[in-house]
Parts: C-alpha cells; structure tokens; sequence
C-alpha cells in the first residue's frame, strides 16, 4: 500500500552554479552530497511511495551515486523525477538517463536569450543548454524511448518577465511539450524582494507582466505547448504540493522535513523589510532514528494534523500557502 505520493530526497546540496534567486546564496547547505548509505535507509520505505524525486537546494547531476539511487528506487517500483540545470547533461550522462528508468526531468531555464539567462544563471550558458537537450533527443531517438519527459521550468521575475513569449517557441523548438512559468516564491534576500512579481510594490509593472504572459498563454495555445502558470495575485487557494500529508523531504545529510521550503535553516523575506530569521522544520534524522519512526513522532503528527486544518505556524512565511 503507498502511504505517500512522493519522498523527496536531496540527493546533493552541492551547484556548480550561482543563480541569482537562488536560496542557497543566503544560507550553507552544506556542500554534501547525499551517501548511498543515507540512501540505504530510505530505500527499505520506498514501497509505501509511488515516486522519489531526487531534487533538493543543490544539482542531483553532481552526485556520482545519482544513477545508482535511480535505479534501487525504480527497482521499488517508483516513478523517478528530477529537476536540473541540465549543463552537466554531456552524452555519457545523457545516455545513462534516457537508459535509466527516470520517468522525467525538469530543466531549469530562466531566460529564452543568452543575455537574460546568463545574467540569472551565473556560470552556465544557455547555447549549451540547449545543445544538451537537444542531445538528450536523439538518444532518445536512437534508444526507441519516450522517457524521461522534460518540462522546461522558468522562474519569473522582473528581469525576465519579458522573454516568455520566446521560451514557448524554445520549448516547442526543443519538442518541449509542458512548460511551468512560476514565481521566485522563495525570498531570502532583499533583492529578491525587488525581482518578485507577486508583491504589493511590484503593482507598477504587473500590466506589462500581465500582458507577457497573455502573450506566452496564447502562443503556447497555438503551438500545441501546454503552460502551466502560477498567477501574480493570491488565487486565495494553496500551491502547496506536493501536500506534505502525502511526501516529506529527507536533506543529503539526513533530516526529514515535511517539505523543501522547511527543509533548510534559510532566513525568508515576508515583505520588503520583514525577515523571518529561520523557517527550518525538522522531525529527526534517519542516521540515528528509522524513518518510520520519525514519521509517526507525536510532533510530525501534530504538524501533519495542523495542515489538515488550515496552516501550521511554520507555514506561515511559505508564499505558497498564499497560492502565489
Ligand atoms: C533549487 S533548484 C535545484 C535543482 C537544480 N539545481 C535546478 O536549478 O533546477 C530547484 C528549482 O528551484 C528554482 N528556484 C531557485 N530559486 C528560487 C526562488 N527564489 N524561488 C522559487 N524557485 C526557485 C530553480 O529555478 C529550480 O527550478
Ligand atoms: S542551479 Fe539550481 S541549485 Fe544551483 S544555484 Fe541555480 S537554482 Fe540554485
Ligand atoms: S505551505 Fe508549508 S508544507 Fe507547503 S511548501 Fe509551504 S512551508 Fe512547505
């Protein structure tokens, strides 16, 4: 019987980038990698999960033991998903997904020209990028396989708001089918303040915003891309997912959290000088406690029973529970 949807395990907190939204500038993940004898103890679990996804605060690709979880965790029987920057994604590591049994990828690209994403994301560049998708393609191709799928996943913001017409076209350039365009929700820093497109003093630009996406909806309509968007104002329902009634997020050294955005001791900005210090959330750690036992701990419960009637205090500085 499967308890949970999902188990999200950070697989590395380690990057070989330095993109400008990104949390890990304003906290220490911890440069680890998660050990595959960290993973040994998830692994006696993952029956009760339909999938794993191995994304964390970090790059899965730069885990040499990536391909080994992947394959003890579909040999569970689950479906495998992750998300990337994809510039690690050569023909050796391509070769090894299309051949593994991932189920799909996400690739993280915040601008459709080179100007934009290079300015985001410092230290890769986007012309290989996207040779290395295009790679990933013909392997497909050549191996006769339909998986992994990829979504191209673009995090909005002022500096980029501008371009989502032409990530459509890329994403339909790339035979791309599904897009996600979502909020930098995670704020730990004043400039991230500044760059969100869903808060009070961002009112100036958000009919060019509006329009922007308009524009991208429509041209995805007509090219056959699905888009899915998060919207700029509160929807007034949560998107919070995956529901940490049926996941939970187990960091490359151990902790369980019920999600990333509790998984790290990450200040977050709740406004433009409001900052709450720490909005970490741990139950244990499956180095020195069985996970079911974490699980089903008198404090996990109370959280998990809180959610079921509202939100727990500690989602409170989480933009997702705002539906933004
Ligand atoms: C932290 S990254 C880890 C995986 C991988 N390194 C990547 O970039 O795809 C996971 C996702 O979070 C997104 N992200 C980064 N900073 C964010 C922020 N401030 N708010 C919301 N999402 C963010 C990234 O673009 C990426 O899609
Ligand atoms: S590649 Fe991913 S983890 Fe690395 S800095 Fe960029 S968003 Fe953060
Ligand atoms: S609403 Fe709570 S459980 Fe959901 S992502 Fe935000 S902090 Fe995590």
């Amino acid at each position: 019987m499967q308890l949970l949807d999902v188990v999200i395990i950070e697989s590395s907190a380690r990057c070989n980038l330095k993109c400008t939204m990104c949390p890990r500038l304003s906290f220490s993940p911890g440069n680890g990698d998660m050990s595959l004898d960290t993973f040994k103890k998830i692994e006696n679990y993952l029956h009760l999960t339909y999938g794993v996804d191995l994304t964390g605060w970090g790059e899965p690709l730069l885990n040499k033991n990536l391909f080994e979880m992947i394959d003890r965790a579909t040999a569970k029987g689950c479906w495998v998903h992750f998300l990337t920057n994809a510039t690690l994604l050569n023909e050796d590591v391509a070769k090894h997904l299309v051949l593994s049994g991932v189920r799909s990828i996400g690739v993280s690209i915040d601008g459709a020209t080179p100007g934009t994403y290079e300015s985001i994301r410092i230290g890769a560049k986007l012309d290989r990028v996207i040779n290395n998708l295009k790679r990933l393609n013909e392997l497909k191709k050549t191996y006769n396989r339909t998986n992994p799928t990829v979504t191209l996943v673009y995090v909005m913001m002022k500096q980029n708001i501008h371009e989502l017409s032409e990530m459509v076209w890329l994403a339909f350039e790339l035979g791309v089918k599904n897009v996600v365009f979502k909020n930098q929700n995670v704020l730990t820093k004043p400039k991230d303040v500044t760059e969100a497109l869903f808060l009070e003093d961002q009112k100036g630009i958000l009919a060019d915003a509006k329009r922007a996406v308009d524009d991208a909806l429509y041209l995805a309509t007509v090219l056959g891309v699905s888009v899915e968007f998060h919207p700029f104002e509160s929807s007034g329902t949560t998107l919070c997912a995956p529901n940490p009634l049926r996941s939970l997020f187990i960091t490359w050294d151990g902790f369980v959290s019920p999600c990333c955005n509790l998984g790290h001791r990450v200040p977050r900005m709740v406004g433009p000088e409001e900052a709450l210090s720490d909005t970490s959330l741990f139950f244990g750690n499956i180095i020195d406690k069985p996970l079911d036992e974490i699980f089903l701990s008198e404090n996990y419960i109370s959280f998990r029973n809180a959610f079921t009637n509202g939100y727990p205090k500690e989602c409170e500085g989480c933009n997702l529970v705002y539906g933004v």
